[in-house]
C-alpha cells in the first residue's frame, strides 16, 4: 500500500482507459488515436471522489432537479465563500456568483469592466483564455512579456505597458503554462499599479490548490481591502476535483458594485447562462467534504513532477524544470533547433505521445519554443509516455 494514497485512488489501477477513450474530449483519450497516449489539456485522468457522487446521486434521488437561484445554491456560495476566506480573502456569499466554468467565469469578468476603446493588460506567455476573454469584451489586449526561464515579471517592464485607456490586469496564479506561483511582492507590485491607475484585477486562480513546492499561493484580493475591493477573483472545479464536464466555477467579486456589473455581464438574471444546479451540489460536496482526496491527489501530483521533469530534462535540448504549482511541465526546447509544433508534430507520429506546442495561439507568443506537458495521470503512463519519448530522442 502507497501511504500516500491508502484507498489507491491515484495507484495505475484506478485510471480506466477504456472508459476515458469514451468520454476524455479536448484533445484528449477520445480524440487520439488508441496507440497515443495524451499528456495535452489539464484534466486528470483519475475518477472524481466518491463523496461527490454520493452527493449527485442524493440529490437526484429527491426528484426536483428545477430552476436554482440566479446567484447560485446558498450552500455552493456558502462552501466558495468559506474557502475564499481560508486564503483570507474577506468575503460573504453575497459576493459569489456561480458560473459554468472558470472560462465562463472570465468572459463575464471581461465584459463587466472591459470593452470597446479600453486596453487589458496580461502576461505572455499565459492561457489563451485571458486574452481571448478580454477581445470578446471589445478590449485591446497588451501582453506584459514574462522572464523566459524563470516566468518572472522583470523590472520595470509592467509599469511600461499601463495607457491613459488600461482598465484592468488579468493575472493567472499559479500560471499556466509556466507553472510558476507568484511572488507576494509580484502581486504587491501589480496591486499598487491597479490602486495608483483605479484599474481592475481579474485573478484566475483556478491551480489555486496545486502548488507542488515550498512558494505559497497568495490570493491577490488578499493583500488589503483597498486590493480586495478591485479584485475580481475567478475560479473553477475542473483541475483540483476532475468536474470539468460538469462545467462549474465561480466569480467572487470584492466589492458590491463589481458584484452587481459582474451578475449583469453574466446572463444569469436573463437565464441564459448560469451553472447546472447538480454541478453545484458537485461542488460543495468538493469544497466541503473532499479534503483528504484532494490532498491525496496533490502529494500524487508531487511524486510525479520530481518523476518527469528530470527525465525531461536529461533529453537532448531540453530544460525542463519542476513547476511551482499546476501540473503542467514548460520545457524549453529551443535547443533541438526545432520549431515547438514540429517538434510535438515528430513526438505524437514517433513517440506516439501527444503534447501541447508552445504555441501562440494557445498561450501567445512568449510560449515559443516550449512544448506544454500535462501529468495528472498514473504514474504507470507518465512513465511509458516518458520512456517512448527517450526511446524517440536516443534514436534521433
Ligand atoms: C488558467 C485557466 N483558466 C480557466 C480554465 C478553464 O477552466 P474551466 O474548465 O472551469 O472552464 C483553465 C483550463 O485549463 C485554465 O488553465
Amino acid at each position: 500500500m502507497n501511504i500516500d494514497d491508502p484507498t489507491g485512488s491515484f495507484s495505475p489501477d484506478a485510471v480506466n482507459l477504456s472508459l476515458l477513450q469514451q468520454r476524455a474530449f479536448n484533445l484528449r483519450w477520445a480524440e487520439v488515436d488508441t496507440d497515443v497516449i495524451p499528456l495535452t489539456a489539464a484534466d486528470p485522468d483519475f475518477p472524481v471522489a466518491t463523496e461527490i457522487l454520493e452527493a449527485i446521486n442524493a440529490h437526484v434521488a429527491d426528484g426536483i432537479l428545477g430552476y436554482g437561484p440566479t446567484r447560485g445554491m446558498l450552500g455552493f456560495r456558502e462552501a466558495v465563500s468559506k474557502r475564499m476566506e481560508e486564503r483570507q480573502v474577506p468575503s460573504s456569499p453575497d459576493q459569489i456568483l456561480a458560473t459554468d466554468g472558470a472560462a465562463s467565469a472570465l468572459w463575464a469578468a471581461c465584459r463587466a469592466v472591459l470593452g470597446p476603446g479600453d486596453e487589458a493588460i496580461t502576461f505572455d506567455p499565459v492561457d489563451f483564455l485571458l486574452p481571448h476573454c478580454s477581445e470578446q469584451a471589445g478590449a485591446t489586449v497588451v501582453r506584459c512579456p514574462l522572464e523566459r526561464g524563470s516566468g518572472a515579471i522583470a523590472q520595470d517592464v509592467l509599469e511600461q505597458k499601463i495607457s491613459d485607456r488600461t482598465r484592468a490586469i488579468l493575472i493567472c496564479n499559479p500560471q499556466n503554462p509556466t507553472g510558476r506561483v507568484l511572488r507576494v511582492e509580484e502581486l504587491q507590485r501589480i496591486a499598487r499599479l491597479a490602486v495608483d491607475n483605479d484599474l481592475v484585477i481579474i485573478s484566475d486562480e483556478i491551480w489555486a490548490d496545486i502548488v507542488l513546492g515550498d512558494i505559497q499561493m497568495t490570493s491577490i484580493a488578499s493583500l488589503s481591502d483597498e486590493v480586495a475591493q478591485r479584485t475580481i477573483t475567478v475560479s473553477g472545479f475542473s483541475k483540483t476535483y476532475g468536474l470539468a464536464g460538469l462545467r462549474i466555477g465561480f466569480i467572487h467579486s470584492g466589492s458590491g458594485e463589481l458584484a452587481d456589473r459582474v451578475l449583469e455581464a453574466s446572463g444569469a438574471p436573463r437565464t441564459i447562462f448560469g451553472a447546472s444546479v447538480l454541478s453545484q451540489v458537485a461542488a460543495e460536496a468538493a469544497l466541503s467534504r473532499c479534503d483528504g482526496w484532494r490532498d491525496g491527489f496533490i502529494e500524487h501530483l508531487k511524486r510525479m513532477s520530481r518523476f518527469a521533469a528530470p527525465r525531461l530534462d536529461a533529453l537532448d535540448g531540453f530544460c525542463c524544470p519542476q513547476p511551482e504549482g499546476t501540473y503542467l511541465l514548460f520545457p524549453d526546447i529551443v535547443e533541438t533547433g526545432m520549431d515547438a509544433n514540429d517538434l510535438a508534430a515528430e513526438i505524437l507520429e514517433q513517440a506516439r505521445v501527444a503534447v501541447v506546442p508552445g504555441d501562440e495561439r494557445w498561450f501567445g507568443p512568449g510560449a515559443k519554443g516550449h512544448l506544454r506537458i500535462s501529468f495528472a495521470t498514473s504514474e504507470a503512463i507518465l512513465d511509458e509516455a516518458i520512456t517512448r519519448i527517450e526511446r524517440w530522442n536516443r534514436n534521433r
